[in-house]
């Protein structure tokens, strides 16, 4: 076993993301260690992690091949740019990236985060469409409850609430689709529910309202982060349907679907729809170094690369875009997906995991289940009054009792590591129904 690191002294330096920071620092939590599917407290605590991280460490905590392979490229090479100048790990890293990628999205570009592969993502389908002759179309369409990281472009055609009201104006010419979240027709549908492909219909509308100006749409999936809302069946289809009929490009945000999570390499895969541009992040490197990456499709890397005067074709990149420990970390993570066949692992013991989550169905309050691969999402009544609460105070119970899981609002989110087996499903729902009946009470 490694050393527990010390519990700090001063927790007030630290800003914490996303995080209640009094309430936080009033009642600390510390992770202090990981190893396969298990977090360890400061004081040793084994908590069993039903979301791999934040959705990230599919392929299990403290994985000796990538702890290697970054220490190795640490010793080679700590940094080079990749500005007009390359390095070998960093093209190797793409080049396996792109045996996975659907076909013809083999263009790989490195970002460090999700939410810079988003609006890179923005970013090129605008270039695209002006490289093209198509410079009207400056417009993006994203979704409500859609989420797509914290940058500018993220949360302006993102469509969290909170997210977007401390900061302003959002860019301009935006906007969105309705979300699919609609329990009252698709509550506890197993995998894809069979009520709402029609919502994609509403694409329609936005070109009647703004002719041939919108660039790209960009969606996720299923989406994540709003609380797993799972892709009604015949949507994402009709999406694509439409984008093509209107020229218009279709960008699906796998920040959170890639990496096997669905049971298939991408999510693009399972749910039958190949976009025209794929972000990615978080399982790209286990999470083991900050990583993103955007797979874009070859007409629109030629057509803008190929079309453009000699120089720099793109006006875009990031310092640590294709760093070389984050690319190390890359080559490792997908090699291992494949030696160990993750995808493949988590469709097997897909079946299982959502007669577990469904078990649910029937403890106070709980009024939606939804799953797809190996997500579920499960729903509460809310509070009277106080939204957040319910869950949050099952986190917390959880979380005493040795099981971590996610929540947004009123809504739980599962997403173990794909190399969850069935013990530790039966103790994830066992833990998290106890918590459910004990708040209830
Ligand atoms: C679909 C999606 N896009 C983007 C992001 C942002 O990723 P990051 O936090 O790495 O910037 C997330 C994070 O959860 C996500 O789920």
């Amino acid at each position: 076993m490694n050393d527990i690191p010390p519990r700090p002294n001063n927790l007030e330096a630290f800003w914490m993301p996303f995080t209640a920071n009094r309430g936080y620092k009033a009642a600390p939590r510390m992770l202090a260690r990981a190893e396969g599917m298990h977090y360890y407290t400061n004081d040793n605590r084994e908590i069993i992690d039903g979301t791999a991280g934040l959705w990230c460490v599919n392929a299990g905590h403290g994985r000796r091949e990538i702890t290697e392979a970054i220490q190795r490229q640490a010793a080679t090479m700590d940094f080079a740019p990749t500005f007009q100048l390359g390095h070998p790990i960093a093209f190797q890293a793409a080049a396996k990236i792109a045996e996975h990628t659907p076909a013809g999205l083999d263009r790989i570009f490195f970002t460090n985060s999700g939410s810079e592969s988003a609006d890179t993502a923005l970013k090129i389908a605008l270039a695209y469409q002006r490289a093209r002759g198509q410079s009207q179309r400056v417009r993006l369409v994203g979704r409500e409850r859609g989420y797509h990281g914290v940058g500018f472009g993220g949360i302006s055609v993102g469509g969290i609430g909170p997210n977007r009201k401390q900061f302003g104006a959002m860019l301009p010419y935006v906007d969105h689709l309705p979300h699919t979240h609609a329990p009252q027709h698709t509550a506890f549908s197993r995998g894809e529910p069979q009520w709402g492909a029609h919502l994609a219909d509403h694409l329609d509308a936005l070109v009647a309202l703004h002719g041939d100006t919108i660039a790209a749409v960009i969606v996720e999936p299923l989406a994540g982060s709003t609380g797993v809302l799972v892709p009604p069946a015949g949507y994402l289809a009709r999406l694509r349907e439409l984008c093509d009929k209107h020229g218009i490009l279709l960008i699906f945000d796998e920040v959170i679907t890639g990496f096997g999570r669905l049971g298939t390499f991408f999510g693009s895969e399972r749910v039958g729809v190949t976009p025209d541009i794929l972000t990615m992040a978080k399982g790209l490197t286990n999470a083991a170094v900050p990583m993103g990456a955007v797979a874009v499709h070859d007409t629109i890397y030629r057509t803008i690369v190929d079309g453009a005067p000699a120089g720099i074709e793109l006006f875009h990149g990031y310092t640590y875009s294709g760093h070389p420990l984050a690319a190390a970390a890359a080559v490792a993570a997908v090699d291992l997906h494949v030696a160990e066949d993750l995808p493949g692992r988590a469709r097997a013991i897909e079946p299982y995991f959502t007669d577990a989550a469904h078990s649910l169905r029937g403890l106070p309050n709980v009024i939606d289940i939804r799953n797809l691969g190996l997500v579920t999402g499960i729903e509460l009544q809310g509070r009277e009054g106080k939204p957040t609460d319910r869950a949050v105070r099952i986190f917390h119970r959880c979380f005493d009792n040795g099981l971590l899981i996610r929540t947004t609002g009123d809504i739980i989110a599962l997403s173990p590591p794909l190399i969850v087996e069935r013990a530790h499903i039966d103790r994830i729902f066992g833990t998290l129904a106890d918590a459910i009946r004990a708040e209830a009470a």
